[in-house]
Formats: structure tokens, C-alpha cells, sequence
């Protein structure tokens, strides 16, 4: 293809992403990708021939080039992989019925495995179903059914599974899945269309396993014939969509409840960055979980604010956890772009408990004084939790004036997860130089370089990085660094020695 011709696709392809996402995904765009076309009998075919991919359900495929150096960081920093679902996945299962569901391996930003990680992939899975009480809405261990689970078997019209799969789960290629029977053990006949099934898809963590991947959460409805059900899609779409999220067993360590506990969390992932959980939201969280182990009541009474939320997932998890110790937790305030929060609102709902938990969800555009002030009118900020928001340069100046004014000098700590991927050495410069001028910067486990504590590092210490014994919500990525080459870095306002700052407008 010509510069031209490519040129133009690219436009086109730039043209229906939002600006942040195509920042985000300006350098993983190719110019010469072939549509593929998504048919579950040949897909593995068709995917083998291409192994550079991003992950875009339901959407052509577009693949990237191998000799482009850009796409290396994208790997290089990428040892969390997600399991994720690469075509609908059949919204109601029978009772008593073999079922299948195919699996993909992609990484946060839905890049395939490839090369020698790719072939020689093998990650075991089980699989586990999930209901949600209908009375506490918690969702946990299905009581009333068992599922049982083997390889995809061998079928005569498909070549590719001539192989002997050994495994549930993934067998090189990065590409997998399994088959699954539920089975009724209780002898009860339920309502079955009105409890909300998931099933939860685990790796093993066993010594098979050469890849580190997140859990994946597929709702599904049962039925004792072929009913449809329900489903997270908006009724009418029940297999327009791929429907698939994260479950996060709370660690039993810390809840009170005598059943294991999950927070589920939608993903969209064909809408952009707000869409899909990010590594940095997984090690934030983790820190918070940690504290509130030693310190149970710590954040009761706070302010917290998970600023540019996505799904949700550090908000909604760290609200799970204190419900589930016995206390009301922080006051927390969610955030994001306001065609982001639509997101947040359904994860808010898919584990809302019914009583009153003190969440607000807010829009906050970065750069938007009004924006900020309308949450710091509600209550002075004690936290602020920022996660991967610290990819586009053009935004630095406006992302700090937020910082800026959600903060309250010795009141007021940020915690900003920050994982390096395809930022220039000088714009991360820029970006840090420019935040020094109005607040203290250290590393979270640089306690040597930490300015004097706000108020509530007063009374519960500061956040500490984590031993891997102390990881829980990544706890099956065993094999790389339990960070992810995520950084925290924890900022505190300056005393003002001027009024009030002029940030440029971005
Ligand atoms: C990489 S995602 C991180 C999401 C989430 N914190 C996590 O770690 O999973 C970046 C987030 O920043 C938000 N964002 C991008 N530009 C923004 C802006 N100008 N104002 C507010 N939020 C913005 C996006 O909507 C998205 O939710």
C-alpha cells in the first residue's frame, strides 16, 4: 500500500477515537492491517497469520507492525495479561449441557501475546460460579450449583483442534478457552431468571503457567431450557456485545462474612481508556487494602476521591472492603470525563448493598476549576487516588491545576500510580518539574524524602509499598514484578505563598 492510501486510513481510523484515546493508541495504529473477520471456527487461523493485534471486540482487528520500535515499551512494560473474551459469549447456559467459551490473552492495552511468549503460552484455568444474594447483593461462591469444567475437545470440522489440548485454559498461542457443565446440587428449583450468575475464570497459579493474567467475570443466566435471561447489556442486546468484567475476592483475611466475598467490575473495552481496568488501579488498590488490614477504621470519617475512575475498581473496591470489615469507610467521591461516569454508575449498581455508602459519582474535567470545587464543597479532600492518568502531555498542565485544586496543604495527600510506557524522558521531566513548584513529590517507598504528614498520615501512618505476601487483588501474578513497573508516587500540597496560581489552559 501506498504513503498515501495509508496516511488516509489512518486518519480515518484516528477520526472515531476520542482525543485521549488517541493519544493513547496514536502510536499503536497501523496503516496496512487487513480487516479480519471474526468467525470463531477460524479465528485461530486467521489470528496465528497476525500476530501483532490490539484487542477490539466486535470491531475489525487492526494489527501493528512488527518492525515499528514503538510498539516495544508497550510489551516491554506489560507482565499483567487479561483474559478476555474475543467474541460474545452465549448469555444463557443450560443446566445438565456442555457448553463452550473461547478465551483470548491480551495485555492493558489489548495487544496479543506474541513471538516465543505466544507459543510457548500456557496458563491453566478452573472456573468457578458466582450468583449475587438477592437480599445482601453481595456476590459470592454459588452455593446451589457445581460447575465442572474440561480442554475444548477435539472437533472433526476444525483442524486446528486436531492438537491434543491438555489443559482448560490457554495451550500456546495465546488463544484458548474451555468447556463447562453446571449442574444443580441443591435439588431446589429456583428462579433461576431473577439471581445474576458470573462465571469466574482463574488461573491455576500453577507451575505450568508462563503467563501472569487477571481473572476474567462472565455473566451468564441458567436456565433449565433455552430461556434467555439476563445479562449486563441493556435488554434487546443480549449478544450484540462482548459483556465481561473483573471479580475481586475481597481477602478473607480482612471480612467479617463467613462466605467469600467478590467485587465485580465491568469492563467496556470498545470504549477506549475509561472502558478497562489499568495496572497502577491494581497496585493502589492493593496499598489501600493493606492499610485497611493493620488499620480497619482508617479511612471512616475521610474524604476520599478516585479521580478519573474508568470502571470504578479502586473506589468501589476499597467501599466493598470496609462494608465487608463492619464500617461505613471513607466518604467516596468517584470521578471522571462525563461520557465516562455511565460506567462507573453500573459498577456502582452491580454492587450496591442498598444502605447508604456515601458515594458520590461526579463529572471532573481536568483543567475545570468548577469541577473540583463542586467536590471539595462537599467535604475538605483527605486522599486523592490518581491511576494512570499520566499518559497525555498536552493535558499535564490541566491534570496538575485539578491536583491543584482538589487539595488542601496538610490536609490533603495524592497517591499517583504511574506506570512508565511510551512517555519521553523530557515530558516526564516537565511533568514532575512543573508539579514540584506546587507540591512536596516522593516515591511511596522513598519515606526518606517525605515532607512533613498531612492530618490523616498524622493518625495512620503513611501508605508503605508492599511486600508480595501483603499483594491480595494481584496476588495470581506470581511470575514478573508484582508492581507492574507501576510507580506511586505521593504528593502534598505546598503551604500557598501566592493566592492563587495561574495554570495555562490545555
Ligand atoms: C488510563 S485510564 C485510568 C482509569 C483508572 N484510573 C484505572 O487506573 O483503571 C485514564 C482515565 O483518565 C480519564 N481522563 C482522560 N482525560 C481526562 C480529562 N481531560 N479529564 C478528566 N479525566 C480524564 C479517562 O476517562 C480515563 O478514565
Amino acid at each position: 500500500m501506498n504513503m498515501k492510501k495509508r496516511l488516509t486510513l489512518r486518519k480515518r481510523k484516528l477520526k472515531g477515537m476520542n482525543h485521549s484515546d488517541r493519544l493513547l493508541t496514536r502510536r499503536m495504529v497501523v496503516f496496512f492491517s487487513q480487516p479480519v473477520v471474526i468467525d470463531t471456527r477460524n479465528q485461530q487461523k486467521l489470528l496465528a497469520d497476525q500476530p501483532w493485534e490490539i484487542y477490539c471486540p466486535l470491531k475489525n482487528r487492526t494489527s501493528l507492525n512488527e518492525d515499528e520500535g514503538y510498539s516495544r515499551p508497550l510489551y516491554q512494560h506489560s507482565t499483567f495479561y487479561r483474559i478476555v473474551l474475543p467474541c460474545p459469549h452465549q448469555a444463557t447456559a443450560e443446566i445438565e449441557k456442555w457448553h463452550r467459551i473461547r478465551l483470548e490473552l491480551v495485555n492493558e492495552f489489548g495487544l496479543s501475546l506474541f513471538g516465543a511468549q505466544a507459543t510457548e503460552c500456557a496458563l491453566e484455568l478452573r472456573c468457578e460460579l458466582l450468583s449475587q444474594n438477592i437480599d445482601s447483593k453481595n456476590w459470592q461462591h454459588d452455593t446451589e450449583h457445581s460447575i465442572h469444567i474440561r480442554p475444548i475437545q477435539a472437533d472433526r470440522w476444525d483442524i486446528l483442534n486436531n492438537q491434543t489440548i491438555k489443559w482448560p485454559g490457554f495451550f500456546g498461542g495465546g488463544h484458548g478457552g474451555f468447556e463447562y457443565i453446571i449442574r444443580n446440587v441443591s435439588g431446589k428449583q429456583r428462579h433461576l431468571t431473577k439471581t445474576k450468575y458470573v462465571l469466574h475464570c482463574i488461573p491455576t497459579n500453577n507451575t505450568k503457567q508462563t503467563v501472569d493474567a487477571l481473572s476474567l467475570a462472565v455473566p451468564i443466566s441458567l436456565s433449565n431450557n433455552s430461556l434467555t435471561g439476563y445479562n449486563w447489556q441493556e435488554s434487546g442486546h443480549e449478544y450484540s456485545k462482548v459483556d465481561m468484567g473483573r471479580a475481586f475476592m475481597l481477602d478473607p483475611r480482612l471480612t467479617r462474612a463467613k462466605k467469600d466475598i467478590f467485587c465485580m467490575i465491568r469492563e467496556v473495552w470498545d470504549a477506549g481508556t475509561p472502558g478497562k481496568l489499568w495496572d497502577s488501579a491494581l497496585v493502589i488498590a492493593d496499598l489501600i487494602a493493606n492499610r485497611l488490614k493493620q488499620q480497619p477504621r482508617c479511612l471512616e470519617k475521610c474524604h476520599v476521591v478516585d479521580l478519573s475512575a474508568g470502571t470504578g475498581c479502586v473506589g468501589l473496591l476499597i467501599k466493598a472492603m470496609c462494608r465487608s470489615m463492619g464500617n461505613r469507610g471513607p466518604k467516596m467521591t468517584l470521578t471522571d470525563l462525563p461520557e465516562a461516569l455511565g460506567l462507573i454508575r453500573r459498577n456502582y449498581r452491580l454492587n450496591q448493598s442498598g444502605i447508604d455508602d456515601q458515594v458520590q459519582i461526579e463529572q471532573l474535567r481536568w483543567g475545570v476549576e468548577a469541577d473540583a470545587r463542586r467536590v471539595t464543597a462537599k467535604a475538605q479532600v483527605d486522599i486523592v487516588l490518581a491511576s494512570d492518568v499520566l499518559y497525555v502531555p498536552h493535558a499535564f498542565e490541566s491534570l496538575i491545576a485539578t491536583l491543584y485544586h482538589l487539595s488542601t496543604s496538610h490536609r490533603t495527600v495524592v497517591y499517583l500510580a504511574y506506570k512508565r510506557r511510551e512517555l519521553r524522558d523530557c515530558d516526564e521531566a516537565r511533568f514532575f518539574n512543573r508539579c514540584s513548584q506546587y507540591f512536596h513529590i516522593n516515591l511511596v517507598q522513598d519515606l526518606s524524602q517525605m515532607s512533613p504528614p498531612v492530618y490523616w498520615e498524622q493518625r495512620f501512618g503513611p501508605l508503605l509499598s508492599l511486600s508480595p505476601l501483603e499483594i491480595w487483588f494481584s496476588r495470581h501474578l506470581t511470575h514478573a514484578n508484582q508492581q507492574g513497573h507501576v510507580q506511586v508516587y505521593r504528593l502534598v500540597k505546598k503551604p500557598a505563598l501566592f493566592d492563587s496560581p495561574k495554570f495555562r489552559q490545555t
